[in-house]
């Protein structure tokens, strides 16, 4: 069956980035001139999907203002979480807009910029599961220090960057990682996941995480993990956001080139 759903969950309260994010949702503000949440939408298009359906939380309207109708390319739905309890609480709110079909997950705040041509992040997690009928999800390998900032999976290799998921441990300690395997943000999941998170009591910082309902997937229907092709930045992280902002950039037409003689000149004056 044919991936034509994709949730973006963009209820989170934006700390890391307060005081701005008292007015403006984290996901709108700009790489260059368009928002954060653009550059996940087009990633959504790329891969072919019919409609995009919004998790916001209370204080987010300005994002329902953006997609105003003259928004045309995907079809754009919304839903409210009204309580942050946590991600998986997030993904479940969009069950009902979602239905009883596979469909594919895009965290806010995590950008995949693939190369020119290549199919997008999104798009290859659809081709996996277009080719096996398995849950499938993006995994980056990350320095044993970063694991307990992250989902962590533990696996059973398959081929070349492709394995099998046996469990999803969220922010582990580094002694109890069982990998250095982390999730950036990118999933394709079957509709099981539903029923398994509206079962799944609170767990890491007593938030109901995606990530258990994961295990539960991984161990009942089976799933897979996947490196993608693309460059990734965590833009809800300052620094990320920053390195995304310069990224995007310095591959814009039109200041592209005097951006890259400002950083020259900048980094020469630091020699
Ligand atoms: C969430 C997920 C985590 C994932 C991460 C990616 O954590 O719970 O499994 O690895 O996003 O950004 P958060 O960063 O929202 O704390």
């Amino acid at each position: 069956m044919k991936i034509r759903k994709a949730v973006i969950p963009a209820a989170g309260l934006g700390t890391r980035f307060m005081p701005a994010t008292k007015t403006i949702p984290k996901e709108l503000f700009p790489l260059v001139d368009r928002p954060i949440l653009l550059y996940n939408i087009d990633e959504i298009v790329a891969a072919g999907f019919d409609e995009v359906i919004l998790v916001i939380g209370p204080t987010k309207q300005a994002i329902e203002k953006f997609f105003d109708p003259s928004f045309k390319d995907i079809k754009v739905t919304f839903v409210r979480q009204e309580k942050a309890l946590g991600l998986g609480h997030a993904v479940l709110t969009a069950a009902e807009a979602v239905g009883n079909e596979p469909f594919a997950v895009l965290l806010g705040d995590e950008l995949m910029l693939s190369k020119p041509g290549q199919p997008s992040g999104i798009a290859q997690l659809a081709n996996v599961f277009a080719e096996t009928g398995l849950s499938a999800v993006a995994v980056m390998e990350v320095p044993e220090r970063d694991v307990i900032k992250y989902g962590i999976v533990d696996v059973e290799e398959k081929g070349p960057n492709l394995w099998k998921v046996l469990t999803v441990v969220e922010k582990p300690a580094v002694a109890d990682a069982p990998s250095r395997l982390a999730l950036p943000g990118r999933y394709v999941f079957t509709p099981e996941i539903f029923e398994y998170l509206r079962h799944t009591p609170p767990g890491k910082n007593g938030e109901i995480q995606l990530t258990d309902g994961m295990t539960q997937v991984a161990k009942k229907q089976g799933m897979l993990a996947l490196k993608l092709d693309a460059i990734r930045f965590d833009a809800g992280d300052k620094l990320g956001y920053l390195q995304a902002g310069i990224e995007i950039g310095l591959n814009h037409p039109e200041i592209g080139p005097a951006l890259k003689k400002y950083l020259h000149e900048r980094f020469g004056r630091d020699k």
